[in-house]
């Protein structure tokens, strides 16, 4: 186990408009699963990062009478601000503006060139000049500018192609051999069947007609395709083709690319494509999630149906955030966000199910023993049942989690908090306190107690803040997760620490106002 390693990535975001809380939801889940394979002792990898140029870019720092350059600084340093909110734990954010990235992707453009897997040839197309943007005949709007709704002209522009064609049958052999490869099953059938098996063409990968963008070092006037420019994020994050190599050499090849369902295609034709004429071993898996939606439609910032994160995160606090976008949407299906959904599993899990229980807890150990823990003597015929569900669940954890399967490994932690209210509810400490069953009452408590800790260390990946406040609570050093399979390790004769309610139900904070 100790040298096994796991590089999970996020894409890397367009930095055009400011991030939604669909972004958070694709990165909080990369993070838990790092966080995770962490615990479990993988040395991880864990990458995100921002898509920085393109046309687009270089308009909007037009329009806002800026360089690009200044456009991307403010809303990364924006962009960080929010991660650092979320608890976002990346072992690197990469910029596509970052000086490594850029000689990475220059000295891909170049192998490529070489090897005669890219050559030089003629764009055609539909033209808007005033936009400065190519379209096809289906992407215009009336047969005009979708943009700008003006006319466009057919012209044609020197560019250089990428030879996808000559890769079509590898790449589907490769699929077919390799189930795992493109996930959910159902997005794997719609790229072999709708994109790679009609054919495909190779792919224009420069530009002339703007300047924002890698040049190319042998023919200046050309800068590098965004997408090839975006793909080749996750190897030149590990120093490939560069002086210091030693990351790539041991994390790559990825063991989980999470993407967005929109564009599983870039990540399953175009770049399995560049690793192969690069004699590249292939990513484990794309992993193509849903889209987290409001009012049943995208959430996007020319609606205005959504607040900036961080305004979430300032109201209801990071792990309420972190606990809805990780246990409301089954992985690879669209969910919808609103705030009344929020609140409402706040309220139900956080509040009453974690929250209670261990505000109970503390409370009566304060009150029967002072606040200090020990095993009684005797015991109660509800603690099996109950140690049993505990000692179960780090193995339907880690289950669930090898298939991705995240609000259902979060919800088999829930259930051990879930089974110790029940227990309290059988085991009726207040009426073992009024006919002083006090070592029957001792046990009861400390189960309660070591039930608390071992959920509390499952739920680190997932809710770091709640997790170490509860440990803290407790006061306990026994927080080794590979002992979560183990009841009875936490000490006696420890005096649990200050405590107070971990969250406040909603409604309440409400009418305290
Ligand atoms: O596509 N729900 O960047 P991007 C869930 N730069 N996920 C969402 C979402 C939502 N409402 N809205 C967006 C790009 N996303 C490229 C990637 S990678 C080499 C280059 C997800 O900022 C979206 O599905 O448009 C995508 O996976 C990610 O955010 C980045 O989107
Ligand atoms: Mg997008």
């Amino acid at each position: 186990m100790e040298n096994k390693k796991y590089y999970v990535t996020t894409p890397i975001y367009y930095p055009s408009a400011n991030f939604h809380i669909g972004h958070c939801y694709t990165t909080v889940i990369a993070d838990s699963l790092a966080r995770f394979k962490k615990l479990q002792g993988y040395d991880t990898f864990f990458l995100t990062g921002s898509d920085e140029h393109g046309l687009k870019i270089q308009k909007k720092a037009e329009e806002a009478g800026v360089t690009p350059q200044e456009y991307v600084d403010k809303i990364i340093s924006d962009a960080k601000d929010l991660w650092k909110s979320l608890d976002i734990e990346y072992d690197r954010f990469i910029r596509t503006t970052d000086p490594d990235h850029v000689e990475t992707v220059q000295k891909i453009f170049k192998k490529l060139y070489d090897q005669g897997d890219i050559y030089k040839g003629e764009y055609k197309g539909l033209y808007c000049t005033p936009c400065e943007s190519f379209w096809t005949e289906t992407q215009l709007v009336d047969g005009k500018c979708p943009d700008c709704g003006r006319e466009v002209n057919e012209v044609s522009e020197e560019a250089y192609f990428f030879k996808l064609s000559k890769y079509q049958d590898r790449l589907v052999d490769y699929i077919e051999n390799h189930p795992e490869f493109i996930q959910p099953v159902s997005r794997k059938n719609e790229m072999l069947n709708n994109f790679i098996k009609p054919g495909l063409e190779d792919l224009c990968v420069s530009r002339t007609s703007f300047t924002w963008g890698i040049p190319v070092t042998f023919d200046e006037k050309h800068v590098v395709y965004v997408w090839m420019d975006a793909l080749s994020n996750y190897i030149s994050a590990l120093g490939y083709l560069s002086d210091d190599d030693s990351k790539f050499k041991k994390y790559w090849p990825a063991d989980l690319h999470i993407v967005g369902k929109e564009i599983v295609r870039f990540h399953t034709i175009i770049w399995p494509i560049m690793l192969m004429a690069l004699d590249l071993p292939l990513p484990h898996q794309v992993f193509g999630h849903g889209w987290l939606v409001i009012n049943g439609g995208k959430i996007s910032k020319s609606l205005g149906n959504y607040r900036d994160p961080r305004e979430y995160v300032k109201e209801y606090g990071v792990d309420a955030i972190r606990y809805y976008l990780l246990r409301e949407v089954p992985f690879g299906n669209d969910g919808q966000f609103s705030e009344e959904l929020l609140i409402s599993r706040y309220n139900t899990d956080l509040a009453n199910t974690v929250g209670n229980l261990v505000n109970r807890t503390l409370s009566m150990l304060t009150k029967y023993f002072d606040g200090v823990i020990s095993k009684g003597s005797e015991t109660t015929e509800f603690d099996e049942d109950l140690i049993n569900t505990v000692t179960s669940t780090k193995f339907k954890v880690e289950d669930y989690m090898e298939k991705l399967q995240i609000p259902e490994s979060l919800d088999s932690i829930f259930e051990i908090f879930r089974r110790a209210n029940k227990y309290i509810d059988e085991t009726t400490p207040w009426i073992l306190a009024k006919e002083d069953k006090n070592e029957k009452l001792k046990t009861v408590l400390y189960n309660l107690l070591e039930s608390i800790r071992i959920g509390a260390i499952l739920l680190k990946p997932y809710l770091p803040n709640t997790s170490e406040e509860i440990i803290r609570q407790i006061n306990t050093k026994e927080i080794d997760y590979s002992k979560t399979d183990e009841f009875g390790l936490l000490e006696e004769n420890i005096h649990i620490n200050d405590f107070k309610p971990i969250f406040m139900r909603i409604d309440n904070k409400n009418e305290s106002k």
